[in-house]
């Protein structure tokens, strides 16, 4: 399943890294993420230069191995990104949309502002955002919640919006709730038009899942 546009060692980086991950950020989260971004990516720019799509699938492998929810050590993995020979041949402006794409794309660093991205790090953002929502979303969002010690529902514990980092972070939390609190809205975030139509049916299926959920559990 990896990307055609991918060199082997930004595969073995992200392997090494995320291959024994039970968190929902594990290897075939990122390679999906690659596979999709550079398939939105195409479906907009069908001439798009093969070191484009390269950038973005390297992206999509790379952008959770410096996330503070999979490593204790990111300055760490940066510098094992920017030592990877594929990254080193980037141009100096693919090294740069890299980094800011990497570091500003995930949905708690726009909590406070909306960061706009690079254009190909759009389509990684949305790729990713993509893969939190439907049927594969629903799963990864227990898995998550269960590495985390989150029960399933419990509805003595209130949905809580958040609009910062900390909040987000640090609050009483089940993984029912983060579908109220952040999952069904990630379609609205959306930067790609196909981006936004796959969103909107990948939140459809959630919503029924949501329903036959709460119809289960108040029968
Ligand atoms: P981003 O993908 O922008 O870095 P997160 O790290 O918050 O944002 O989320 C990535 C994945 O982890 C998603 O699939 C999401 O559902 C899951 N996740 C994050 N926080 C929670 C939570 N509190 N409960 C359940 N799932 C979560
Ligand atoms: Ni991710």
């Amino acid at each position: 399943m990896t990307s055609l546009y991918v060199a082997d060692d930004v595969v073995t980086l992200a392997k090494q890294i995320l291959g024994s991950d039970t968190t929902g950020h594990d290897f075939y989260h990122v390679a999906r993420v690659a596979r999709n971004a550079v398939r939105l990516y195409r479906e907009d720019f069908p001439l798009a230069s093969p070191s484009t799509l390269q950038l973005i699938a390297t992206m999509g492998y790379l952008h959770d191995v410096v996330d503070e929810k999979v490593t204790a050590t990111p300055t760490t993995r940066w510098h094992q990104i920017m030592a990877l020979p594929t990254v080193c041949r980037f141009t100096p402006e693919d090294q740069e949309i890299l980094r800011t794409t990497i570091t500003h794309m995930s949905y708690a660093a726009n909590l406070e502002h909306h960061f706009e991205l690079p254009v190909p790090g759009q389509y990684v953002q949305d790729a990713d955002r993509l893969d939190a929502l439907g049927a594969i979303g629903i799963a990864r969002a227990f898995a998550y919640g269960g590495a985390h010690h989150h029960s399933i529902y419990d509805p003595t514990i209130p949905v809580v919006m958040s609009s910062n980092r900390e909040t987000y972070r640090h609050h009483e939390e089940t993984s029912i709730n983060h579908f109220y609190e952040k999952l069904l809205h990630l379609e609205a975030t959306m930067n790609t038009t196909a981006g936004k139509k796959l969103a909107h049916t990948r939140t459809a299926y959630m919503r029924a899942f949501l329903d036959e959920f709460m119809h289960e559990w108040n029968e």
